[in-house]
């Protein structure tokens, strides 16, 4: 997992392990910056972290082959960003086809970028929420696993519409990397479809 900040979205993942919502195990946590709040959940589920600060790099392509390397170090199939605010280079995204998604605060491919909850209030929208997504090279365009929708009501302020979207996120995230760990899927076009076995 990536994370650059607080770390509610990878809290959420290392409930859902412990719960055993989510067979899965946390290789290894990557934070680009070593005062992220998520650093001290993952010291507390005794997860393995590593700190990986993108200013002592000369280029992204540079800081991209050192994270990619600590991620192929610790033997994971699946990437998952959290907050990890840093735009992946082709380096990173070829590394891990089709094994790298990202959660989004609304509901791609509206408010792709950043603040999209604000976006989405400062829109007038009555219905957001939040996306699980496959990471391509296009900022918050790839094949969408799971959606999941919360209702913008005419006293919400950015702020309480932001509450309600994490909680959505909470709930969506594991259940998608649950989803995409399962493997009964594939992409057609821009779809992620259930393989159906007969
Ligand atoms: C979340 O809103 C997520 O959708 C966005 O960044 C935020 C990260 O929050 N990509 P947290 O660090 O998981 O609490």
């Amino acid at each position: 997992m990536l994370i650059s900040g607080r770390g509610t979205n990878l809290q959420a993942i290392i409930d859902a392990i412990a719960e055993r919502r989510l067979n899965a195990t946390i290789g290894v946590v990557i934070s680009n910056r070593p005062d992220a709040a998520g650093l001290e959940r993952v010291r507390r589920a005794g997860v393995r972290s590593v700190v990986i600060g993108h200013k002592g790099f000369a280029t992204r392509d540079d800081f991209d082959r050192a994270v990619v390397a600590e991620l192929r170090a610790s033997g994971v199939g699946l990437v998952c960003l959290a907050g990890f605010m840093r735009l992946l280079s082709p380096v990173f995204i070829e590394a891990f086809p089709n094994a790298i998604l990202n959660i989004h605060p609304a509901l791609l491919p509206a408010f792709p970028g950043l603040d999209a909850q604000r976006q989405a209030w400062d829109h007038g929208v009555k219905v957001s929420g939040a996306t699980v997504h496959f990471v391509t090279g296009e900022l918050d365009n790839g094949p969408i696993v799971m959606q999941a929708a919360v209702h913008v009501e005419d006293d919400d302020t950015p702020e309480s519409l932001a509450a309600r979207s994490l909680e959505v996120e909470h709930q969506i995230y594991p259940a998608a990397i649950a989803y995409v760990l399962e493997g009964e899927w594939k992409i057609l076009g821009r779809r992620v479809v259930k393989v159906t076995r007969h």
